[in-house]
């Protein structure tokens, strides 16, 4: 059995653990911003498709305590890297350390890397090493003394789906858009809109679930490339979520902006994601929308930050009072920057949650409506 570690961004663990659930895996721990479960290497590659909200998928290779250097040095160099790495792998040292008498990161770093060289020298017979070939992330976390030695086998970020071409300024991660839906009364049968949609992130990814489309079905993995992982574990996994994609149902999403820039980029990214079909988008003011009181799900990160004026963003604030302060029936939910949201939107709040955006903090603002009968 191997240990795998799964990061994801603070007050998502929940959701990664839901989704583990449902794929079948019973026995992981969560602390914060890591799972970590037993499974085999074939498990790599389902994880890597088919989580949605993690950030990134490790193989732990060893753990141990290290209290000082010659002891990580040792400690590091007693793995068997020449089962892990060519002799011309393109391999980068990566260190986090966290409450641990070994705190500089540098030096972490650079002790490893020193050790893995050395283990491969002598396993290799040469002293210098390419790195031509495949890049291979090596991950030193240490915390409370006890260094984690990892892989990374996600490589990018699992929030690039694949599907983006561009985006507009300030766009929200997939896997934190994904993320919003599931935390929202959405399901398939209900109307979802976002009237600030930029790049259609949030709809994109609402679709992309509705249709059970794995995340990660179009992009590639390092792990693909690693020569102690069986190719046929990544064709299975992929053939496997191809199979479970579902197109029968009509589903009711709408996207609009302002800007005509992002309305095509949006247009774009949905065809990229296959979800071309599922989504309308339109260019227009949030002011000049119109809504029925219906039931709708309105999920959104409306403009704030650093080139909005008071003026403006008191304007905009004004637009989503008008339209949606009084549509009793819908679910509303706003992510933000902004920490005095709920001052500026006149409807009681139901709750707010803290979360964050690649390293920013936003909160989640959420208004619930009626049930429908
Ligand atoms: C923070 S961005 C949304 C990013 C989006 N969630 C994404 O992932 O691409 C805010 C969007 O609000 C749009 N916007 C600004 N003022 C608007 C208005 N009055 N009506 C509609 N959209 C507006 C901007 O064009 C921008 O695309």
């Amino acid at each position: 059995m191997e240990k795998i570690l799964i990061t994801t961004s603070f007050g998502l663990e929940s959701l990664v653990k839901f989704q583990l659930r449902d794929m079948g895996y019973e026995d992981y721990q969560v602390s914060d911003g890591l799972i970590s479960l037993e499974g085999d290497l074939s498990d790599l590659a389902k994880l890597n498709i088919n989580l949605r909200h993690a950030d990134r998928v490790y193989l732990e290779l060893a753990s141990f305590k290290a209290m000082d250097f010659e002891e990580l040095y040792d400690k590091v160099k007693k793995i068997s890297w020449q089962d892990i790495l060519n002799e011309d792998s393109n391999f980068i040292v990566n260190a986090r350390s966290y409450k641990s008498k070994l705190f500089s990161l540098r030096s972490i770093q650079s002790i490893s890397e020193k050790a893995i060289i050395d283990k491969l020298k002598t396993y290799y017979k040469k002293n210098i090493f390419e790195k031509s070939a495949e890049r291979v992330k090596i991950e030193v976390m240490i915390e409370k003394n006890i260094a984690k030695v990892c892989i990374d086998t996600s490589g990018d970020g699992l929030h690039k789906r694949g599907y983006r071409e561009g985006t507009v300024k300030a766009p929200l991660r997939e896997n934190l858009a994904v993320a919003l839906v599931d935390l929202s009364f959405y399901n398939p049968d209900r109307f979802l809109f976002d009237g600030f949609c930029g790049s259609g992130t949030i709809l994109i990814e609402a679709a992309r679930k509705a249709r059970n489309i794995a995340p990660g079905i179009d992009r590639n993995f390092d792990f693909t490339k690693f020569n102690f992982i069986n190719p046929k574990f990544f064709k299975d996994a992929k053939k496997e979520a191809m199979e479970k994609i579902d197109y029968s149902k009509k589903l009711n999403i709408l996207g609009s902006d302002i800007s005509g820039k992002a309305i095509e980029l949006a247009k774009q990214n949905a065809i990229n994601a296959g979800v071309e079909e599922d989504i309308s988008f339109i260019t227009r003011d949030f002011g000049s929308v119109a809504l029925a009181d219906d039931y709708g799900i309105f999920i959104s990160n409306p403009p704030y930050g650093m080139r909005l004026s008071d003026l403006d963003l008191k304007e905009i604030y004004k637009k989503i009072n008008y339209k949606l302060a009084k549509l009793d029936t819908w679910s509303l939910y706003f992510i933000t920057a902004d920490e005095k949201f709920d001052r500026a939107f006149k409807r009681k709040i139901s709750k707010k949650r803290k979360l964050y955006n690649g390293g920013q903090k936003v909160d989640f603002y959420q208004y619930f409506g009626k049930k429908p009968d």
